[in-house]
């Protein structure tokens, strides 16, 4: 800044010095002896000051972009050293008549204060609401994510219709080894090594030898479940005379080298086995009837046995099934096999085959949830497509 000698002394030693603007406004000692002029001069001026202040509060809250903000605002006007509470207080050096124009110009002053207060907090919140409101906005455009229902497998549903028709004609149900040694699956079953019956089915062999060092195999069908729950039950009941029946079923899945559109390297099959003192073939064609008419939900439907060569029975024949309407109507299907249990079988059993005689079947499970789905792809099933599976709900 610069500095001019005389600038400031002019007025003082000089010209006479003009009148401060400001001095006229302030009470004078000749002012406050009238009273009227005094009171007219206080209510005017606190209505300027006050309106000042009024506004300086409005600006200092729309200043204010947080609650914390606002607070700090509202201090320095209702806070203990506000600017209002400092008004107030002065109020106590005033006379009565003053005290009240002023008390009342203030009070006004503070309503308004508290009104633009008020109004300020109900804004804030509400663009605080808005603010959480588009974070945590929904696009309602957006497809929903969907939880879909899953459902069982078609061959699982099979599996469990089979097991609970079984069920209710008295049929227990057993589960056995996937991976099976090279007597239960062939041998025990009257089908000797380097037999050519063996040949019927072409078996994956495991890279492990059981206790005899033969290959195991991944069992071929589930008809090693025969053996292992029929010796199962001769030891368990061996005191018992007579035995009580065998009757039993065992679904689980098989393997096989073969793959085209009705056979698949793993598929299903179940195994049954009716065994007593008293059983014969005529049991076997009432229990089959019954099962594939209850299975299929019609009576409407014809069973043949065919005769059949199985090492494990003697005499062996193919269970057909013929439907009386339908598009597969009046023709044959291959469902099971079946037979009267060979004698050197009930011996492996660990009983005495002069004694116990009975059936046994074996049917595919796939093969019966293709006909009862209307599925003519065996393949299907293992591909694991939802847009097949999801069919089966
Ligand atoms: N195990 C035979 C197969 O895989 C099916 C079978 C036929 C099972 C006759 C039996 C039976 O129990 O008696 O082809």
């Amino acid at each position: 800044m610069s500095w001019m000698p005389g600038a400031f002394g002019a007025g003082r030693h000089g010209k006479p010095r003009k009148a401060d603007p400001r001095k006229r406004k302030r009470p004078t000692g000749k002012l406050l002896k009238a009273d009227v002029c005094s009171a007219f001069f206080y209510v005017s001026k606190s209505m300027n000051d006050l309106d000042q202040l009024v506004q300086d509060a409005h600006a200092d809250f729309a200043g204010a972009v947080t609650p914390a903000d606002l607070e700090n605002a509202k201090a320095r006007y209702l806070g203990k050293a506000g600017r209002l509470t400092e008004l107030l207080k002065a109020l106590g050096a005033l006379s009565p008549e003053q005290k009240k124009a002023r008390g009342a110009s203030i009070n006004a002053a503070k309503q308004q204060v508290e009104a633009a207060l008020n109004a300020r907090r109900q804004a804030l919140a509400d663009a605080e609401l808005e603010a959480q409101l588009k974070a945590e906005a929904l696009d309602v455009t957006l497809p929903g994510r969907s939880r879909d229902v899953g459902g069982l497998h078609p061959v699982s549903r099979t599996m469990e219709r089979i097991e609970q028709i079984f069920g209710s004609m008295g049929f227990d149900v057993a589960d056995g080894p996937e991976i099976e040694t090279d007597w239960m699956s062939f041998t025990a079953l009257n089908n000797p090594e380097n037999h050519p019956a063996r040949s019927m089915q072409d078996t994956f062999y495991v890279d492990m030898k059981d206790g005899e060092g033969r290959w195991l195999n991944l069992r071929p069908h589930t008809s090693p479940m025969q053996v292992r729950y029929a010796r199962a039950h001769a030891k368990k009941y061996a005191g018992m005379n007579p035995m009580p029946e065998i009757r039993v079923i065992a679904p689980g899945r098989t393997y096989r080298v073969d793959s085209d559109a009705t056979h698949s390297p793993m598929f299903h099959q179940c195994e049954g086995l009716w065994l007593g003192e008293n059983v014969s073939f005529k049991d076997l064609k009432v229990i089959f009837t019954d099962f594939f008419r209850n299975f299929f939900e019609t009576d409407d439907l014809d069973l043949r046995f065919r005769p059949s060569f199985f090492p494990f029975t003697e005499p062996s024949a193919e269970v057909d099934i013929a439907f009386g309407h339908g598009p597969l109507k009046g023709k044959w299907l291959e469902v099971a096999g079946s037979g009267q249990v060979h004698p050197n079988v009930v011996r492996n059993f660990g009983l005495d085959p002069e004694r116990y005689i009975g059936f046994a079947f074996g049917m595919g499970p796939d093969r019966l949830a293709m006909l009862r789905y209307g599925v003519n792809d065996l393949r299907l099933f293992f591909e694991g497509d939802l847009r097949f599976l999801s069919q089966f709900k």
